[in-house]
């Protein structure tokens, strides 16, 4: 019974000890990864610090001219994850797409998800909450799209 006992403790730390590995690699992975992405393929329009351009607030009716922050000083915490993953993908509807380069096609959709996952690391506490309601809202009234 103690033998028994002992086998059951010892493969339960085992999981543990690996999921807790496995968790911290993937979160280096996909941090690194999201970081190389938006340096190569954002950061000329949206600053390297995620600032934005400047002008970026009076071009708010002509929103084509200047990229806004992406790092919580913007309006991008004014909209659900899945209306920035189509912005960003530029799959928001027919005729409103996105000023950035057209990457919808060159990258898997998680790279995406683990590039806005990055970008919200940026943002206050208050925005993030801000928008995980916003989130969860729009997906109760829409379902996943
Ligand atoms: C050529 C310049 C340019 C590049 C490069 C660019 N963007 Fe943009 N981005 C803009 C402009 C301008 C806007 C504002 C209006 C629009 O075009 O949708 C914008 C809007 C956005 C928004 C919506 C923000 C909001 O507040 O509503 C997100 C999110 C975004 N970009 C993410 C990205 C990401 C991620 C990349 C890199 C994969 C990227 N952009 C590359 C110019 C650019």
């Amino acid at each position: 019974m103690k033998t028994d006992n002992f086998v059951i403790l010892a493969a339960l730390f085992l999981v543990l000890m690996g999921a807790a590995i496995g968790f911290a690699w993937d979160a280096t992975r996909d941090t690194t990864r999201a970081a190389a992405l938006y340096l190569d393929q954002c950061a000329s329009c949206h600053g390297s610090a995620l600032e934005g351009q400047s002008g970026w607030r009076q071009a708010v009716f002509d929103s084509r001219s200047a990229a806004p922050p992406l790092n919580g000083t913007g309006h991008a915490s004014l909209h659900s994850d899945d209306m920035l993953l189509r912005t960003m993908m530029r799959k928001a509807w027919p005729g409103v797409g996105h000023t950035g380069p057209d990457l919808g096609a060159k990258y898997p959709d998680g790279e995406f998800e683990d590039l806005l996952a990055w970008i919200k690391t940026h943002w206050p506490k208050r925005e993030l909450s801000y928008q995980q309601n916003l989130t969860e809202w729009a997906e109760e009234r829409t379902g996943p799209r």
